[in-house]
């Protein structure tokens, strides 16, 4: 880390920290909690011109090649000063046509471009590669809702990907090797892993602390002259690889394969590898399917049967996604919220009935629920039932 790197870093674990959770404080204590406007203007100027300077001088230094971690933890650090600063609409992307934050949109392209990633902060800057002083890790604000969100994304998102990887090794042994067992257990467990962190997530975050005090900052804001989307907690490959592993999910559908190409850039690029390679391989599910006529073998019995165990588990992940996680954090509050800021709510900018629709296309697919408008796995799975003693 050059000194002024670290004294950027320096800054966003403190005099950061203070001023968003200063600013929370104050938005919370108004009777509409989501407004931002005339309030706490002098915290919003310290947080702008404090960040500007700490980025200008690290501009000025360009790019001095301290490795791909460096960067990415850089990027992350002026990414949270960006999304702090849509957050109070210090910047805000449909009044403006290019970003007002010319230094820091500067230095956040220099990096994403120079590195293969979004020029903005990803969940992995606040996840999976958050790194922990003394105990303490990056944060946009103090407020323990903050915390315990980031705390249970990061458990969920781990889990999703040790069952990926689990998934993974299956490829090159095949559906009827015997540790192939092994291998779906272990996904099994993972999976079951998800469920108890986002059921414990469910059940300690307090919905209107989320809507009103973390949700904001995953708001999409303009990186120079492009808008980019908030970030989620899915930008990881691992979701999407035991989607097409398992065959719930097909690649060559419009609607996913659209989905890939759009968060392809906000994954770390090794997640990027993976999913690239994942997408030409075939699934368990066809590999059983072909394999009928092998029935009556053990190996086919027991593995199919695991197969389809986390099948079913992963269709309960998805299902608890959208029934609990997006239905009581943000479909639920945005009924109450006034109407002016309704166009605000999504990470991904798209209306709220349209995301809505999405995801709850996805936990169908997840859940091979019966569907008619669209292709799940409902019959297949019935049929590969009906050849299990
Ligand atoms: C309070 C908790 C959560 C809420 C309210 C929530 C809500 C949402 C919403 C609204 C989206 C759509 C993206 C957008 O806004 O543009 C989304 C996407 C996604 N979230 Fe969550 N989420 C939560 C926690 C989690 C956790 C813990 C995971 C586990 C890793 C997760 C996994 C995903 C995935 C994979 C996507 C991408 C779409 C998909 O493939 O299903 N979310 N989430």
């Amino acid at each position: 880390m050059t000194p002024n790197t670290h004294a950027f870093d320096h800054w966003i674990r403190t005099r950061f920290v203070e001023i968003n959770s200063c600013l929370e404080e104050i938005y919370w204590q108004q009777e509409d909690k989501a407004n931002v406007e005339g309030v706490g203007e002098n915290e919003k100027k310290q947080l702008e011109s404090e960040g500007t300077e700490l980025i200008t001088a690290l501009l000025a230094e360009g790019n001095t090649d301290e490795g791909f971690d460096n960067a990415f933890d850089l990027l992350g650090n002026v990414g949270l000063f960006m999304a702090a600063c849509r957050r109070h609409e210090i910047t805000e992307p449909s009044r403006e046509k290019t970003s007002p934050l010319t230094q820091a949109s500067a230095l956040a392209m220099h990096i994403g471009a120079s590195i293969g990633v979004t020029p903005r902060f990803a969940t992995a800057h606040l996840t999976t590669h958050n790194k922990s002083v003394n105990g303490l890790y990056k944060r946009f604000t103090d407020l323990p809702c903050e915390k315990l969100f980031v705390d249970y994304n990061t458990k969920s998102i781990l889990a999703y990907k040790r069952a990926s990887d689990a998934l993974l090794k299956i490829q090159p042994l095949g559906i009827s090797h015997a540790i192939t067992a092994d291998l779906l257990r272990v996904a099994k467990v993972a999976l079951q892993d998800v469920i108890e962190s986002n059921s414990a997530l469910f059940e300690k975050l307090d919905a209107d602390e989320f809507f009103y005090q973390v949700r904001p900052y995953y708001k999409p804001y303009r990186v120079g002259s492009q808008v980019y989307r908030g970030a989620n907690a899915g930008d990881f490959a691992g979701i999407n690889v035991i989607d097409m592993l398992l065959g719930l999910c097909f690649a060559n559908e419009p609607s996913y394969s659209q989905m890939l190409v759009d968060k392809f850039l906000y994954m770390m690029p090794e997640d990027q590898s993976i999913l690239r390679d994942c997408m030409r391989m075939t699934s368990i599910m066809d590999d059983f399917l072909a394999a009928s006529k092998y029935k009556d073998q053990s190996w086919y019995q027991d593995n199919l049967k695991l197969f389809l165990a986390v099948c079913e588990s992963h269709g309960e992940t998805a299902i608890q996604h959208h029934n609990q996680l997006v239905s009581k954090y943000i479909a639920v509050p945005s009924t109450s919220m006034a109407q002016q800021h309704m166009s605000k709510i999504t990470a991904s900018g798209p209306p709220l009935h349209a995301l809505l629709d999405a995801l709850e296309k996805l936990r169908d697919r997840r859940a091979a629920a019966q569907r008619t408008d669209m292709r799940t796995r409902y019959d297949d799975i019935k049929l590969l039932k009906t050849t299990l003693k």
